[in-house]
Order: structure tokens, then sequence, then C-alpha cells
């Protein structure tokens, strides 16, 4: 009999795969080697980045096989290689890039027949709960929201249908959610798959607070922008005395309920200032996140830097997150419109520089009670 949890793993590996070809189906070959930003990849590098990432850690690391094609890994390295020097590289294109991702896959599922217990009490970590697949597959989700980001800017371009859930009507419901001082669980609990940045689970004792319960409107952020002189949200273009919303090359009303999106950590400061508030830290927003309106909608900054929890072991290796701990990155929580929901969980930390707002970024506001 075939093991349940592998097949379960083979299925959820193939739908992701289908998800990512069915967002590069509707373009041609130009525009997935185009360079679209210098902040983001060009199409055909996160491709072969996402089929590398899967032949190192399932093909070469658990299955102990040599890669296809020699050292060509050392192009898709996100370190070693900025973004904007990825348009430049020696990487596989059109047929060559489509036969690395599938051949890669089929190798992929040969080593999943092969490979022991991936229960909770294998020996090897990289594959006690499944741990290396789930990550392969979180890896692979991002990367499609790193692609949307890129999209953006494709004239003409349209998601697939099931690309993001349509926002509904708002809840009714109080405006704020106020939280009592006491202690807090932050992080991701043991069991169960988490990145490292996400362990280890602790306690923090928080002030009593208040946080919004919907994320800022694009209403709000027009007043403000109107009132303060504030750069507008990235896609947003003046027509007359309002705006539009102009991305993949269409101008489209901008509607006033929907969440700001494409703010910088700096504008969402200076607009929590401007409201009288307050960004959240990152454990404000996991302590209430229980009773928060809407979040998936867009990334909500928060005022903490990316800072290791205590007790933080890398695993399975330093370039996922510790390379990035310090002062020069802020944390967003919660998760966007463009985000997998496998991939969205209370304790899941993503940070990016304070003037980034390519990323799908929005704001909720704060404040001391
Ligand atoms: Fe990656």
């Amino acid at each position: 009999m075939r093991d349940p949890t592998k097949d379960a793993i083979a299925g959820r590996l193939a739908e992701a795969r289908r998800r990512t070809l069915s967002l590069i189906e509707p373009l041609d070959e130009a525009q997935l080697n185009r360079v679209y930003s210098p902040l983001l990849s060009p199409l055909a590098w996160d491709l072969g980045h996402i089929a590398n990432f899967e032949e190192l850690w399932l093909v070469q690391t658990i299955g102990d096989r040599e890669p296809l094609h020699g050292d060509l890994g050392r192009f898709y390295d996100a370190i070693e290689n900025p973004r904007r020097t990825r348009g430049k590289l020696p990487i596989l294109r059109d047929a060559e890039l489509r036969a690395y991702l599938a051949d890669v896959r089929e190798r992929t599922l040969e080593v999943l027949d092969e490979v022991g217990d991936l229960g909770e009490e294998a020996e090897d970590p990289l594959l006690r709960g499944g741990f290396v697949y789930e990550m392969l597959l979180a890896h692979e989700h991002q990367h499609c929201e790193t692609m949307l980001q890129l999209l953006q800017m494709v004239d003409d371009y349209e998601a697939p249908t099931g690309v993001g859930a349509a926002a509904g009507p708002l809840p009714d419901g109080p405006e704020a959610i106020s939280v009592p001082a006491g202690e807090h669980a932050i992080g991701a609990p043991p069991g169960g798959f988490a990145y490292d940045n996400e362990r280890r689970h602790h306690t923090v004792e928080l002030s009593a607070f208040e946080i919004d319960r919907l994320p800022v409107d694009n209403a709000a952020y027009a007043r403000f922008v109107e009132e303060t002189g504030a750069a507008p949200p990235m896609y947003w273009e003046r027509v007359g005395d309002g705006w539009v919303r102009a991305a993949m090359g269409r101008r489209e009303p901008l509607d006033p309920d929907l969440p700001v999106i494409h703010v910088s950590w700096r504008e969402a400061d200076a607009f929590a200032r401007w409201a009288g508030r307050r960004l959240p830290t990152e454990q404000e927003w996991e302590a209430a996140h229980d009773g928060l309106d809407r979040v998936g909608a867009v990334w909500e900054w928060t005022s903490s830097d990316f800072l290791s929890y205590p007790g933080f072991e890398a695993f399975p290796y330093p370039e996922y997150s510790e390379v990035f701990f310090g002062d020069e990155y802020r944390v967003l929580r919660g998760g966007s419109w463009a985000t997998d929901p496998s991939v969205m969980r209370p304790s899941f930390r993503n940070w990016d520089l304070p003037q980034r707002r390519q990323i799908f970024s929005g704001i909720r506001c704060a404040r001391d009670t």
C-alpha cells in the first residue's frame, strides 16, 4: 500500500506547481525574460530558482543525487545574485527552463518514494514531520507571491481565477480591539511546520493597547496624501481631483473601502502618526490577531525590527533568516491577497526594507491605552 503521507505531499507539490504554471500561462518567453524592475527578478529566474531550490533540497540533499546541470545552481543562489543582476545571468530559458522544472519534479517524486519515515519521530530533522517538503511547498508559494509583485507591471496581464479572493463587504464591528496588559504566547508552538525565525515559542509581557479591527482603507490614505502632500502609494495615478489604480497597464477606479496597498514602512509609520496612532509591534499584532478582521488582505507593517527570538537556532540554513536579523529590516505580519492560504499562520514573519513598497503591504494602526 502507498504511504498516505507521501501521497498527500505529492498531491500538494502538484497543486503548488499547477498554481505556479497558471500564473505564467498567459505570458510569452520575452515577458518571462524581461527585467521590469531592478527590485524584482525576471520571472524566468524565479522559475529556475524554484526548480533549483527543489533540486538542492529534495533531490541532492535528501536523495543524494548529482544535480542535472552541474554548478548552474550558483546562478540561482538568492544571496549571491542580487535581484538587479539576475536578468544578465546565464540562467535557463524557454524550453530548457520548462524541461528543468519537469525533470527535477520527476526526480523529487522518485526520491519521495524512497525516503524513510516522515513522522514526528523521524531521526533526520529534515524529514521529521515532513519538514523539508513543507519548506519546499512554502518556498514555491512564496515565490509565486513575488512573481505576482512583478506581474503588476505586466501590461494587460490577467491573473488566473482563484488567485486572490474577492474582499467582500466590510464586516460590522467595533473600530478597535482592546487587549489588556498581560503575558502573551509568541511564536510557533513545538511540532508542525514553521520557519526557524518563528521559534522558540516564548511569552512576552505586553502593556495594554488597542489595535484597529480593520486595515487602513484607500479613502483614509487619500485624505492623508491630500493633507500632508505625502507620495501616493505605488500604482496610484492622479485623475482630476481623485485617484485611479494603474497596475497591469489598466486604469481602474480606486475602491475607497479596500485596504490601502503598496505603501512603504516609512509611509505606514507617517500615516499612523498623522492619524494620532502608531504601528503595532509584531508581538502586539500576534497577541491580537484572533480578533482582527481582514487579515490576509495586505501584509501589515509592524514597528518591529526583524530580530531573532530567544533560543533561536538557524535551521536548515542560515541564509533563510539569520543573515537578515538586525535593525535594517522591519517585520510584516498576516499575508496578502497574493499569499497562498497554506503559508499564512499567526506566527509567520515576513520582512523587508523600510523604503520598499513593491510588496503587497498595508497598514493597521494601534495605540497605547
Ligand atoms: Fe527562494
